[in-house]
């Protein structure tokens, strides 16, 4: 049995729970900042609203606090969005946390001091350098997961044994998982197919959101190689696998679907998806000004299109 701390109480640190305890691991979960996740983790009948399920009565509910990371565990699960990623990189240096740790996290930073965009295993290094960081990305609707519907996904580590060992502790006959070592282009091509999956979604019939979901893995393949990931990892669950899914449906195709239509981003917002948060446009305007200064539009022109309609508020025509 392995101590298992998840933080974020959000749907997929929820979902993530639900593999762990049925391999008999001691769970424990905590929220460091939404209330509505604090109010569901800590109810007796344990519901949560985003997966709409009640989750295990095993798993335990832990108050955020500083006492959390004065005891030990086997892995340190991050599920919290993008924007809690810096405060998570502090909390993990200032508590000297030397636990693995295992990030769900989907996204990339720009990197302003060194003018770089960088993944999230690098942000955290960058905060704690010895830290033993794996990724763990792939086509997984968390409602899914919580439900025990298979969802295959994939670890990656440089050290390929350190995957297989996170692997077998979290791994179920309905959580599949494949491994990986190249850690910068599993986390690059999960947090770029958002954005594609906007793309695929403005075809708005299946002929043409099928050329674009061609035309996609292409450009997935370069941006990939172009920052330092394998161009082969796109055809793996974190690349196509995920696109996937995400086109099919979901928050970011559903812009996609507006942006096609021919309204601009900004009314498409407003109009219709006000209290959505769309992930690929939150990565637009965190990694597009170094796009539009270091890549070649000509290479990929269906990015420097989403750009536009983003930035610009341009229609989206393609
Ligand atoms: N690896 C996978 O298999 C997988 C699958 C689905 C989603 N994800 C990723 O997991 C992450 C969470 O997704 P979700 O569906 O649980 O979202 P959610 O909205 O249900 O939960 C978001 C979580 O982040 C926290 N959070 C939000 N803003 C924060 C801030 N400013 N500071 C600190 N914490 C903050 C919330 O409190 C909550 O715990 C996303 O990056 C998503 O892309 C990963």
């Amino acid at each position: 049995m392995k101590r298992i701390l998840i933080i974020g109480g959000g749907a997929m640190g929820s979902a993530f729970s639900v593999p762990c305890i049925d391999n008999n691991h001691k769970v424990f979960i905590t929220e460091p900042y939404s209330q509505r996740f604090i109010k569901n983790l800590s109810s007796k009948n344990k519901f949560h609203s985003g997966l709409k399920i009640n989750l295990s009565k095993k798993l335990i509910f832990k108050k955020y606090s500083k006492e959390l990371f004065l005891e030990k565990y086997d892995l340190i699960v991050v599920a919290l969005s993008l924007t809690g990623m810096d405060f998570i990189a502090k909390q993990l240096k200032k508590f000297k946390v030397k636990s693995p740790i295992l990030v769900l996290t989907k996204g990339l930073k720009y990197d302003k001091q060194n003018k770089h965009i960088i993944t999230i295993s690098q942000t955290l290094l960058k905060s704690i350098p010895k830290l033993n960081i794996s990724v763990l990305k792939g086509p997984c609707l968390a409602r899914e997961l919580a439900r025990k519907c298979q969802t295959s996904v994939i670890i990656a580590n440089k050290n390929i044994k350190i995957a297989k060992l996170l692997g077998k502790i979290i791994s179920t006959k309905y959580y599949l998982i494949e491994y990986s070592k190249d850690v910068v282009g599993v986390e690059i091509c999960s947090a770029i197919k958002n954005i594609y999956s906007m793309i695929i979604g403005s075809g708005l019939r299946l002929n043409k959101s099928s050329s674009l979901f061609q035309k996609s893995l292409s450009e997935m393949k370069y941006i990939t190689k172009q920052l330092n990931g394998k161009e082969d990892t796109v055809l793996t669950l974190a690349g196509v696998g995920d696109l996937y899914v995400s086109a099919a449906g979901g928050r970011n195709s559903k812009m996609g679907n507006y942006l096609g239509q021919g309204f601009t981003f900004k009314s498409a917002k407003k109009n219709f998806m006000a209290n959505d948060t769309v992930e690929g446009e939150q990565l637009v305007r965190e990694i597009a000004p170094y796009i539009l200064k270091k890549f070649n539009s000509k290479k990929i022109p269906l990015m420097f299109q989403m750009i536009r309609a983003i930035l610009k508020n341009k229609k989206f025509i393609i």
